[in-house]
C-alpha cells in the first residue's frame, strides 16, 4: 500500500492565519547541498567517546554577496553531525563562545535532567564551558541538538544553533539501509529564513508570536541546493528544524518513498508514501529509490509547490535490496495499574498561548511521574478547527508511543517511537509515556515562539525511595 495523503487536517495547516509567509523559490544560483562534517571525537575507546561541542559565532555564505552573520556548533551555521553509539559512555565538553548565555539541549536523547538534558536550567555562560557525562542507552535514531535558553530558544535557533545527532546501535546496523554518510545517508535539516539588507537575518523585524517565518527555504544551511545522486537508493534523515513551519513533502513525478524511522528510531515496518507532512521538531528517515531514472535526470523534492532540493541523477550501480516487512520490535509496556491519566491542554494562539491555563514558570513543577511507571498522557489542542494551528507537542526525556488520535488509530507512520507529535485543533492525542532517567524536564509546543511565549510546562521524574531536590533557575537570574 502506498499512502498518498498528509493525514493532518487540511483546514488546520498553519497556512491560514493572516501572518503566514508562503515559501518562494529562490532566484539565486543552485548551490551544492552542504553536508555537515561528522564531528570528530577528541578520543574514542571501546567503552567511551569524548567530544567538544562549541557554540560559536560565524559568517556564512548563504546568498551571493555579503556573508550572513550566523551561529553554529563547531561550524558557522547549524553544526557538525554528532554520532553516539549505544552502550558507550559519552563525555562532552560544552563550550560557549557566544556573546550571551545559551544551553545545549539534546532533543530526544535519553539522559537525566535538568542539567544533562540541557533545557533552560542548564545555562552555559559566555566564555565558559561545562562537562556532561552520560551513558548512551537507546536505540538507533536521528535526534538533534539545539539551544534552549528560555525565553530565547527561538532566537538562538533562528541564528543557527541546531544540528543533527545520530545514535547508532547493533540492530539498526544489521538492517539493509543505506549508511554511507554523505554519500547515500544524509541529514536534511529543513528551515526557512528571511534576509534583510546585506543578506542579514533580523529576528526582531520578522518576529511573529505564532512563529517567525521567512519565504526562503534553507536546507542544511544551503539556499537553493542540489545533491549529486550516485547510488540507486538514498537515505534522508529529515528534520523539521524550522521555528514554526510545517513541511508538506513530495517529489516530482509523485515518486514513491519509504519511511523507515520516526523521531525515536526505526519503525516496526516500512511505510510507503508519496506525500509526507512534518511538524516542527519531528524527524523522518526515508529511503528514496531512483531506479527508473538515468544520468542527467533530475528529481525535485518539494514542500507544497516550492522546490527544496534538486537531486541530480548520475551513474549508479543497480541495487536490488528489498526491505523486510518487519523491521524492529517496538517496546509497548503495559500501563502501570492505578496511575492517573495526565492532562495537557494546549490553548490559545499569539501571545495567549498556555498549557493547562498557565504560562510557563521555571520554578513551578506542573506534573510528576515515577521513574519506570508507564502512564497515559492525554494531550489536547483546544484551538478552533478553522482558524487554529497544529501544535507540535514535545516531551523531553522520553520516546513515547502514540495510542490514539481522538480515539482513532494514529497515522500509519506513528507506530514507532516518538518524542514530538503534531496535535490538530480540536483533537486529543493519547500517549503512552515512560521514563527511565530522573530529573526535571520540559514539555511544550515546539513552535519555538509558542514555547518562548509560555506554551510550556515542567514535570519531574522521581524515585520515591530517593527523593531529590533540584535547583531551578528563574527567568531573572538568566
Ligand atoms: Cu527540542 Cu524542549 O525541545
Ligand atoms: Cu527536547
Ligand atoms: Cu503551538
Amino acid at each position: 500500500k502506498v499512502y498518498t495523503d498528509y493525514f493532518f487536517d487540511e483546514p488546520a495547516f498553519n497556512t491560514h492565519d493572516g501572518g503566514y509567509v508562503p515559501l518562494k523559490e529562490p532566484d539565486t544560483p543552485q548551490e551544492k547541498l552542504k553536508i555537515p562534517a561528522l564531528l570528530k571525537p577528541d578520543k574514542e575507546t571501546d567503552t567511551d567517546m569524548y567530544y567538544t561541542v562549541i557554540a560559536q559565532t560565524g559568517e556564512t555564505q548563504l546568498l551571493p554577496g555579503a556573508k550572513t552573520k550566523t551561529w553554529g556548533y563547531n561550524a558557522s551555521i547549524l553544526g557538525q553531525t554528532i554520532v553516539f553509539k549505544d552502550g558507550k559512555n559519552i563525555h562532552i565538553t560544552l563550550k560557549n563562545e557566544l556573546p550571551e548565555l545559551t544551553t545545549f539541549h539534546w532533543h530526544g536523547l535519553n539522559v537525566p535532567g535538568p542539567i544533562t538534558d540541557g533545557g533552560c536550567h542548564a545555562p552555559v555562560y559566555p566564555g565558559e564551558s561545562t562537562q556532561i557525562n552520560f551513558k548512551c542507552n537507546q536505540v538507533a535514531a536521528t535526534l538533534w541538538l539545539h539551544a534552549h535558553p528560555c525565553p530565547a530558544t527561538a532566537q538562538h535557533v533562528w541564528k543557527g544553533l541546531a544540528t543533527t545527532v545520530i545514535v547508532q546501535d547493533q540492530t539498526e546496523s544489521q538492517l539493509p539501509f543505506p549508511r554511507n554518510y554523505g554519500v547515500n545517508d544524509i541529514p536534511l535539516v529543513l528551515q526557512d529564513r528571511n534576509f534583510h539588507e546585506n543578506n542579514q537575518l533580523d529576528y526582531m523585524a520578522d518576529y511573529d508570536p505564532d512563529g517567525i517565518q521567512g519565504p526562503t527555504p534553507m536546507i542544511n544551511g544551503t539556499i537553493n541546493p542540489y545533491f549529486d545522486v550516485t547510488t540507486q537508493r538514498l537515505r534522508l534523515r529529515i528534520l523539521d528544524g524550522a521555528n514554526r513551519r510545517e513541511w508538506r513533502l513530495h517529489f516530482s513525478d509523485d515518486l514513491k518513498f519509504t519511511q523507515i524511522a520516526s523521531d525515536g528510531g526505526v519503525l516496526p515496518e516500512p511505510i510507503d508514501f508519496t506525500h509526507l507532512m512534518l511538524t516542527c521538531a519531528e524527524r523522518a528517515e526515508i529511503i528514496v529509490d531512483f531506479r527508473g531514472y538515468k544520468p542527467g535526470d533530475e528529481v525535485t523534492l518539494y514542500s507544497d509547490d516550492v522546490p527544496l532540493v534538486r537531486f541530480r541523477i548520475h551513474q549508479f550501480a543497480k541495487d536490488d535490496t528489498t526491505l523486510p516487512d518487519h523491521l524492529v520490535d517496538i517496546p509497548d509496556p503495559d500501563i502501570t495499574p492505578n496511575t492517573k491519566i495526565h492532562q495537557v491542554v494546549m490553548a490559545g494562539m499569539d501571545e495567549e498561548v498556555e498549557i493547562n491555563s498557565k504560562k510557563f514558570d521555571m520554578q513551578r513543577i506542573d506534573d510528576k511521574q515515577k521513574v519506570g511507571s508507564v502512564e497515559y498522557w492525554d494531550v489536547s489542542n483546544t484551538n478552533d478547527k478553522t482558524g487554529g494551528m497544529i501544535h507540535p507537542y514535545h516531551m523531553h526525556a522520553t520516546q513515547f508511543r502514540i495510542v490514539s488520535r481522538n480515539g482513532h488509530e494514529p497515522y500509519p507512520n506513528e507506530h514507532g517511537l516518538k518524542d514530538t507529535v503534531g496535535v490538530n485543533p480540536g483533537e486529543t492525542v493519547r500517549l503512552k509515556v515512560w521514563f527511565d532517567k530522573l530529573g526535571v524536564f520540559m514539555n511544550h509546543c515546539h513552535i519555538l515562539e509558542h514555547e518562548d511565549g509560555g506554551m510550556m510546562a515542567q514535570f519531574e521524574v522521581y524515585d520515591p525511595d530517593h527523593p531529590k531536590t533540584y535547583k531551578l533557575m528563574d527567568m531573572d537570574t538568566l
